[in-house]
Order: C-alpha cells, then structure tokens, then sequence
C-alpha cells in the first residue's frame, strides 16, 4: 500500500529521504534480525515506522530510541509506538547527547547517506563512527541499494564493513551490512 505521507517527503525533500517508499516488511525484518542481544538500540530515520515495529517483533522490552527529523513523521511514530522514546532531531544530535550510551549500543540506520545533502551528510557521518569507535561492543546496521558498502571509510579507521544478507524480495534489492570495530565479537 502507498504511505502518502511518506511519498509526499519523498517527492518535496528527495535528499533527506532517499526512496519512494518506506522499507519492507523483509527487509526491516533483516535489519531487525542483526541487532543481536543489545542492551539498547537507537534506530535512525525511523520514517515511517517500518523498522520500528520489526525491532520491537524481535525485542519487545529493550529500550528502543527512534530518531526521525521530519516533525510529522516523528509525531506518527510517537502515535504509533507509545513505548517506544521518539527523538524528533538530527541523529547527530542524538549521537552526540547519547555518546555515554552502552557500551553494546547497537545504532540502526534507513538514513539516506548516498542522497543526504552537504554539510548534514559530513556531520552525520562523522558522529557516527565517532559513536560506534567509542566501544569495541557497539555497531551500526546500515541498508543500502548499491551493490557495495554504505559509505567510505577514512583511511586510519578502525571500523570494518561486513555484507551480512542481500534483501532480494526488497524493491529495488538492499544489501543489510554491519559496521563495526575491526577484531570485535
Ligand atoms: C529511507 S527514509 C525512512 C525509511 C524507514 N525505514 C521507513 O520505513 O519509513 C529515511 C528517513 O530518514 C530521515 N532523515 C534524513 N536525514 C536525517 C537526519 N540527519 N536525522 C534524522 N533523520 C533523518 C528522513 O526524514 C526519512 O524519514
């Protein structure tokens, strides 16, 4: 079914959002599926809701932080998810609040990064991978419709991609790939 609000964003802000449609069932299912047994997760450009509601199928009582810019979009999962913390900020805000965030913290992300516009796409990046350096436990779950990692890593980076599942039940496909410290669990 087509999510107008969704589309709507799609067609006025194409940067932020970076598809015309929300995540499938599947796919968020694979997302949901890498988070493993984190004690907290932050789930970022939560939209619509999709991924949302897998990570709480997979685990119901974690703590659950959605982070959507998008203030409609942030109301809707608010409505949707009452016990989920919605946060109605830019994630690098968030990651920059929340850098004494659990050790295990597991970040999930629909974020846009081939499409997102400069500097908010530099600044992104940089709170993440300052984020998941900070501890060998944390990662990142990233999808992307492009046939190879998310994003570059700068060269003395310490983190590590690693292709975890191709979607292909997903229009278009989307490989699910997990970033994480080189050597860690
Ligand atoms: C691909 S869409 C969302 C997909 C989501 N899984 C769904 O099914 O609806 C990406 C979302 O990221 C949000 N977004 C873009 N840049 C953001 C940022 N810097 N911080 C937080 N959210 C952001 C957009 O508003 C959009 O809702």
């Amino acid at each position: 079914m087509i999510n107008m609000a969704f589309l709507a964003l799609a067609l006025t802000r194409p940067t932020l959002v970076g598809a015309l449609a929300p995540s499938s069932r599947r796919l968020a299912r694979a997302m949901a599926e890498q988070v493993g047994s984190a004690s907290t997760v932050i789930e970022l450009g939560a939209g619509t809701g999709a991924v949302t509601a897998a990570l709480r199928a997979v685990a119901p009582h974690s703590p659950l932080l959605a982070v959507e810019l998008q203030r409609h979009l942030a109301a809707g999962l608010k409505r949707r998810f009452p016990d989920v913390e919605v946060s109605c900020a830019a994630a690098h805000e968030v990651l920059e609040e929340r850098a004494l965030a659990p050790g295990d913290t597991v970040l999930v992300s629909s974020l846009p990064f081939r499409s997102l516009p400069e500097p908010l796409r530099t600044t992104t990046l940089q709170s993440l991978l300052v984020f998941v350096e900070a501890h060998p436990g944390r990662r990142l779950v990233q999808y992307t419709y492009q046939p190879r990692a998310p994003f570059a890593l700068p060269r003395a980076s310490r983190l590590q991609w690693t292709l975890r599942e191709v979607v292909w039940g997903n229009l278009p496909p989307a490989g699910v790939w997990v970033l994480k410290n080189a050597g860690a669990a």
